[in-house]
């Protein structure tokens, strides 16, 4: 094993792994958790672990109170307010995604309509919400970029759920404030699946009249929680079906009042108990990234930095890289060596890529057919070091 650097070569945060040992490079899958995260994690368990929105003790009103913070910490970081928007928690992206979808009454739209880079926590619940609602399903591409392309005709009536940022290449959707305008004009909704953004480049969703957008803490360096934003015009007109305790202010024999306070209009797409601990680590997590190397690179910066290191360096590889653009997330393909078997090799040494179709299995296998794929997602976790080690093995490998 190749020895180099010291732990002050580390990322911050993550000294308690072995920077020399362990090459983690799936951060589009979840993040590495920084100590600072996992300690406000436990810091719930140990001195306040009660329930939060219903109960009336010491505990249950710290519960609260940070709970409502981390509520805030996410509506600021898009730029929103609590005058439009309410922030849901939930179990991940998927979770939201199904759970907002689903409940969308439907009788205002024509069509569900999706970009062909989707990931199948949005391509699968458009398929089952299109069918089961007798409405069309539009699949749009997107360009190198990343950019939707449509027609207005396209885009009218419609319920438009797509990615803001792919996790095959990272693109984004630039065109994404041009979009939003003509779906305002067009009587459609815009639901968008931010999952791989908030990770890397929340600056996209700013200024962004977004009807509803999806989360995963795990994918932003917090625990494994998801959570929702979403307008509160739209949180008012759900139809529910997915409801239970903590959703409703008052049940009869045959029927119930839905929380309808403005301010706890959330509990309506937070059944049952939440996951305390983990809205307290994404809380953290916010906090510590928004402090990453504040007197430094902030994390955007290193960020950059590591990515545009990779990218130069895979220039020397002889593989089929997906890319367009430089990316903290790229995926290639080569003839000389299967990539499950690239993956594995890697894995004797510590080092961690993912392999496969990334949950994009209509894109990537069926439409453009390509084999199991390699990918390499940088993190805040990463350095050049680690690149370097990397890139070394797959040299020989994909020789
Ligand atoms: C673009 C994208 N959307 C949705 C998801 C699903 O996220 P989760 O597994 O947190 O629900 C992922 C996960 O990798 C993703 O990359």
């Amino acid at each position: 094993m190749k020895i180099f650097g010291n732990n002050n070569s580390l990322s911050k945060g993550f000294e308690y792994l072995d920077s020399q040992k362990y090459f983690y490079f799936d951060s589009a899958c979840q993040t590495l958790r920084p100590q600072e995260v996992i300690d406000a994690e436990v810091e719930y368990y140990k001195k306040f672990n009660a329930c939060g929105h219903r109960v009336k003790y010491k505990w249950g009103e710290i519960v609260d109170k940070k709970v409502q913070e981390t509520r805030d910490s996410i509506l600021k970081i898009v730029g929103k307010n609590s005058k439009e928007y309410s922030v849901g928690f939930t179990l991940n992206t998927t979770f939201g995604i199904n759970t907002v979808l689903h409940q969308i009454k439907p009788n205002k739209f024509n069509q569900v309509v999706t970009s062909e880079i989707e990931h199948n926590s949005v391509f699968l619940p458009s398929i089952t919400y299109a069918k089961k609602n007798n409405l069309k399903g539009l699949i749009l591409p997107r360009d190198f970029h990343g950019n939707l392309e449509y027609s207005i005709e396209q885009i009218k009536n419609s319920i438009v759920l797509v990615n803001t940022t792919s996790n095959i290449d990272g693109r984004n959707l630039l065109n994404i404030k041009e979009l939003c305008k003509d779906i305002k004009k067009n009587g459609s909704l815009l639901l968008l699946d931010a999952s791989q953004t908030f990770g890397h480049n929340i600056q996209l969703l700013k200024d962004v009249d977004f009807d509803a957008s999806f989360g995963s803490g795990h994918k932003m360096y917090g625990p494994s929680i998801g959570f929702i934003i979403i307008r509160k015009e739209l949180l008012k007109d759900l139809d529910y079906f997915f409801i239970g305790g903590s959703t409703v202010q008052d049940v009869r024999k045959s029927d119930f009042d839905l929380i309808s306070d403005d301010s706890e209009l959330y509990a309506r797409i937070e059944p049952g108990l939440q996951n305390f601990a983990g809205i307290m680590g994404l809380n953290e997590a916010i906090n510590w990234k928004s402090n990453f190397r504040k007197n430094e690179r902030n994390s955007v910066q290193y960020e950059e930095e590591l990515k545009l290191y990779l990218n130069k360096l895979l220039k020397e590889l002889d593989v089929n890289l997906l890319n367009p653009n430089p990316s903290s997330v790229v995926s290639f393909y080569t003839d000389k060596i299967d990539s499950h078997r690239l993956g594995v090799f890697l894995s004797e040494r510590n080092i961690m890529c993912r392999t496969g179709y990334h949950c994009c299995h209509y894109y990537l296998k069926n439409l453009k057919k390509f084999p199991p794929l390699f990918r390499i997602s940088l993190g805040l976790n990463n350095t050049k070091e680690q690149i370097d080690f990397l890139m070394d093995n797959l040299k020989i490998l994909t020789k």
